[in-house]
């Protein structure tokens, strides 16, 4: 209901211009009706005096002929009682004025004045104001006895016409309030018509299920407005969001908002890989954007993580259950590892998911590779670790986490099971558009399989877009453009966009100081203090763009020689997937150019590329970051790339220039980054110069707002939105469900 101050302003709006432009129009006729007016007037003078002079004339006749002065002056006196009559006066032939009122004016002469002009009078400016003037000519057997002279006053007229005009003002002031008021009225009337309707249809599905059609005029509009709804309440939410910044702010929004302490994380990856050394066992954190990103929230929120145990000494540190308490020596939730065998991990993981769905989904030039024994593989394993799920639930709407393109089945395998579970699957890496996606031949059982979440998550909105039109195009099911739902087998899941971040460092986190690690890093590598450095740190990987990455290189010495024996690029890589022919080929490939550009550009001690492709540490990566003036991240396709925030996160120095990949999802977000086409070699290698020779100023300037930006939407804000969605969907669901089973109640037919 709107607040009655809010109408009495939206009514006054509306009358006031109303009543001046009527008050305008009003005024401006007045003069018109001030010439009407006169000419009325006239007419009835007119009229008036010839009666008058007819009535006199008899009179007359007699008297003048005797010159009965007495009874003359009685007639005259008697006539101009009548208030408008103002003086009469006689004139005899020779134009003298013999008989008048005491009222006669005195400039009113005979001769001139009395002369008889057009058929009526005429109007005759006297000191005392206009009057009007009439001559009647007096005759008696044919013999000219005088003339009649009658003069009227004319000061009434501009009486009426101030009268008039007071009276023509009023009049449209009463008409101007009158039809304000009865168009404030008619529009309120239809407004809450038709707000009423708009309403029922923006209710959405419900209202629509419940009989509610929007009238045709209003079609155009419904789209608009939902899409402005949503907008909003997307804002509202990020508002909402902002809040859940922190580990204990997510797990108070967990336990509050899904009512639920439980929560299970499935991935392929482990965040904690158990090896044996010939030192002994030793613990890896495995080189994963998606394990840096769910184990803050994990560490935040506990639980149970269900992976893939592929260490070679994980089956010796865990229980009878293949459970292990994780972080070691800090245990804050319970990692459950699955034993797959050779075959498994080959057609399910290095197959179906690498050779498969990883080049489907990346637009990297390379072909997918689709074999039916990886695909009863994929099956076998999602089947696997569904069963896992079921086996740690510990209630039957347990929240689970399911990560990326190695469980597209698996969300659908748990609903049938627990279908009162919230399953929220993100997807890591992009998602094509639909002519790519349908290479793959299970396009079907892969969109039903992910279509079992509650929520599913794509890092942008091109991603989002991308799938939502994949479904359309391959699935029958129903969707809701601007909610971003669909609505497949009778169950609703939400399509969004949820750019996945790091865990922001505490301040004390960072241990060595810029300048420390700058002059350790330089020593390590046997460079001099002032060595320019560059840095990149991926998985050995064809997406990464690394090829093109040293190619830059390679081209900014060869436009600044200058930065030859000056400039150093260390390329920390992760070896990853190493069985497959791809990822052999690749790294063979990296190889040889940087012994090429070395060759060329290298001399004595110095190397322009020094390749360190083997694991490290995040401990150790970081001292890069924070040694290096640039930091290049390249990828072909990327969902994210966490590489570039971790490198802003770690230069609270502000110092330091990233160059970034247009066709990674952080460059949606990391504007004061350089952002470059990798393709293009000359690009970037003009960009790696620029960061090179940036400005202090310059670089403070961008580092701040980037550094700001990673530092507000952390991986808490993400896991807090998707959780945020979650229990609102959940809490949509009730209601319809509620509607629903009160529908079918006799008596009840329609819900509004
Ligand atoms: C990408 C994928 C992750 C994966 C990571 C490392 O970031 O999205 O799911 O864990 O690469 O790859 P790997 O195959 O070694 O787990």
């Amino acid at each position: 209901m709107r607040p009655p101050l809010t109408s009495l302003r939206m009514t006054l709006r509306f009358v006031l211009p109303l009543l001046l432009v009527l008050g305008a129009f009003a005024y401006s006729s007045v003069p018109l009706m001030d010439q009407l007016n006169l000419r009325w007037f006239m007419r009835d003078l007119d009229l008036r005096s010839a009666t008058l002079a007819a009535t006199l004339e008899d009179p007359l006749q007699d008297y003048v002929p005797q010159k009965a002065k007495r009874k003359i002056m009685q007639l005259f006196d008697r006539a101009i009682l009548d208030e408008r009559l103002f003086a009469l006066g006689f004139c005899d032939p020779r134009g003298e004025l013999i008989y008048k009122t005491a009222t006669w004016p005195k400039s009113l002469g005979c001769a001139r004045d009395a002369a008889p002009g057009r058929a009526g009078g005429r109007l005759v400016d006297l000191p005392q104001g206009a009057v009007h003037v009439t001559v009647s000519t007096l005759q008696r057997e044919g013999e000219a006895l005088g003339k009649l002279i009658l003069v009227h006053d004319m000061s009434f007229i501009e009486r009426r016409s101030a009268d008039t005009r007071k009276y023509v003002m009023s009049v449209f002031l009463a008409l101007g309030v009158a039809i304000s008021l009865i168009t404030v009225v008619i529009a309120r009337i239809s407004w809450r018509g038709w707000l009423d309707g708009v309403r029922g249809v923006l209710r959405g599905g419900i209202a629509q299920r419940a009989g509610f059609t929007a009238s045709p005029e209003m079609l155009p509009l419904i789209g608009d407005l939902r899409a402005l709804l949503n907008e909003y309440q997307r804002e509202r939410l990020s508002d909402d969001d902002a809040k859940v910044s922190a580990p204990d702010k997510l797990r108070a929004l967990l336990h509050n908002e899904l009512a639920g302490d439980e929560v299970l994380v499935v991935s392929n990856r482990e965040p904690y890989i158990h090896v044996k050394t010939p030192e002994g066992v030793e613990v890896r954190r495995p080189a994963s954007g998606l394990v840096t990103a769910v184990e803050a929230v994990m560490r935040a929120c506990s639980g149970t993580w269900i992976a893939h145990g592929a260490g070679n000494a994980d089956r010796d540190v865990v229980d009878a259950h293949g459970r292990v308490p994780v972080p070691p020596g800090h245990s804050s939730y319970t990692l459950r590892r699955v034993w797959l065998s050779k075959e498994e991990e080959q057609g399910y993981y290095y197959g179906f998911a690498n050779e498969g769905m990883w080049p489907l989904c990346h637009i990297a030039h390379v072909r997918p590779i689709f074999r039916s024994s990886d695909w009863e593989q994929y099956v076998a394993v999602n089947r696997r670790f569904a069963d896992a799920v079921v086996a740690e639930a510990r209630t039957e709407d347990p929240v689970v986490l399911v990560q990326d393109y190695h469980f597209a089945l698996l969300p659908r395998m748990v609903r049938e099971r627990l279908p009162r579970a919230t399953i929220i699957t993100f997807w890591h890496i992009p998602w094509p558009n639909s002519e790519s996606f349908g290479i793959c031949p299970w396009r079907a059982e892969i969109l039903e399989g992910m279509l079992g979440s509650t929520i599913l998550g794509f890092h942008t909105p091109l991603h989002r877009r991308n799938f939502m039109d994949t479904v359309d195009r391959y699935l029958e099911t129903r969707i809701e453009e601007e909610a971003s739902t669909i609505s497949y087998g009778g169950k609703l899941t939400q399509v969004q966009s949820y750019p996945i971040s790091i865990a922001w460092p505490e301040a004390e986190a960072q241990t060595d100081s810029v300048p420390a690690c700058r002059a350790a890093i330089r020593r390590e590598l046997g460079l001099a203090p002032d060595h320019l450095l560059g840095i990149g740190v991926d998985r050995l990987d064809y997406t990464k763009g690394i090829l093109e990455r040293f190619q830059a290189v390679e081209r900014m010495l060869e436009r600044y020689p200058e930065m030859v024996g000056r400039f150093t690029f260390v390329q920390i890589a992760a070896p990853s997937r190493s069985s497959l022919d791809e990822y052999q080929n690749f790294e063979a490939r990296v190889r040889s150019l940087v012994q090429r550009i070395n060759v060329r550009f290298g001399s004595g001690g110095y190397l322009p590329i020094v390749l360190k492709a083997e694991h490290h540490e995040h401990e150790a990566v970081n001292r890069y970051y924070r040694a290096a003036e640039v930091c290049m991240v390249t990828s072909l396709h990327d969902g994210m790339n966490l590489v570039a925030k971790e490198f802003i996160a770690a230069r609270d120095d502000e110092r330091g220039a990233l160059v970034l990949s247009q066709f990674t999802g952080a460059a949606m977000e990391l504007h004061a980054a350089l952002i470059i086409n990798p393709y293009h070699i000359e690009q970037g290698a003009e960009a790696l110069y620029r960061g090179l020779m940036m400005p202090a100023a310059e670089q403070a300037e961008r580092m701040r707002s980037m550094r700001m930006l990673v530092r507000d939407f952390n991986v808490y804000r993400w896991a807090g939105r998707m959780l945020h969605d979650a229990a609102r969907l959940r809490q949509r669901e009730r209601v319809m469900s509620k509607i629903a089973e009160h529908g079918a109640a006799p008596g009840l037919r329609r819900v509004v």
